[in-house]
């Protein structure tokens, strides 16, 4: 278990791996943060699969942050990142998504790829500072809202160093 920096209010926050034990408390937080909320048997999906999950959690036992992302052959696909919004501008989300870098990184793979809606400026901006470039748009990717979306794909290259990332 890593231990993160303090918040505001001192408050402990760790990263840890997701396990059933989380599950209701990140369905939670995604139906709170998400645009497009997961339902609860998409996120046990992935524990089965044995994706990459991660939670952020604090000292209260409170999952405050979440990160899945799955390995399809030799690539990684960050599916869904949040953080709760009163701990935000606090480096955890950058945080979430260094760390699927570097389980790339350890695992010899060279490729983080990811979808984000169009209007997320945001997390484009996350993800730009994290070193992803953008690959190309989906038009009217999400088809879910009233007005469809595009989606913006991003690929993030794997250096070597990136082992090193939290060390
Ligand atoms: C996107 C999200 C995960 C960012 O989490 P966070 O913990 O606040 O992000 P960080 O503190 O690590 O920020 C890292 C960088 O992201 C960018 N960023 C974060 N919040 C920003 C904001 N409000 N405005 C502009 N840029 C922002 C900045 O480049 C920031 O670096 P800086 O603080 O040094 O300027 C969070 O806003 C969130 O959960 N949003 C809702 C869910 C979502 O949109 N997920 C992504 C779906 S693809």
């Amino acid at each position: 278990m890593l231990l993160l920096k303090k918040s505001t209010f001192a408050v402990r926050i760790n990263l840890e791996y997701m396990g059933r034990k989380h599950l209701d408390k990140v369905v939670d937080l995604d139906k709170k943060i998400a645009q497009n909320p997961w339902s609860k048997s998409m996120f046990i999906e992935e524990l089965e699969l044995q994706s990459f999950n991660r939670v952020l959690v604090n000292e209260y036992g409170d999952v405050c942050g979440y990160g899945v992302s799955r390995l399809q052959v030799d690539e990684w696909h960050l599916l869904t990142v949040g953080v709760d919004s009163n701990i935000r501008r606090q480096g955890y989300g950058k945080r979430l998504v260094e760390d699927v870098i570097r389980k790339a990184a350890l695992n010899l793979d060279k490729t983080v790829l990811l979808e984000v809606r169009a209007s997320n400026e945001i997390a484009i901006n996350l993800y730009k500072k994290i070193g992803f470039e953008i690959l190309h748009i989906r038009k009217n990717y999400y088809k879910s809202s009233t007005t469809p979306e595009n989606a913006v794909v991003m690929k993030r290259l794997v250096k070597e160093r990136d082992c090193e990332m939290f060390s």
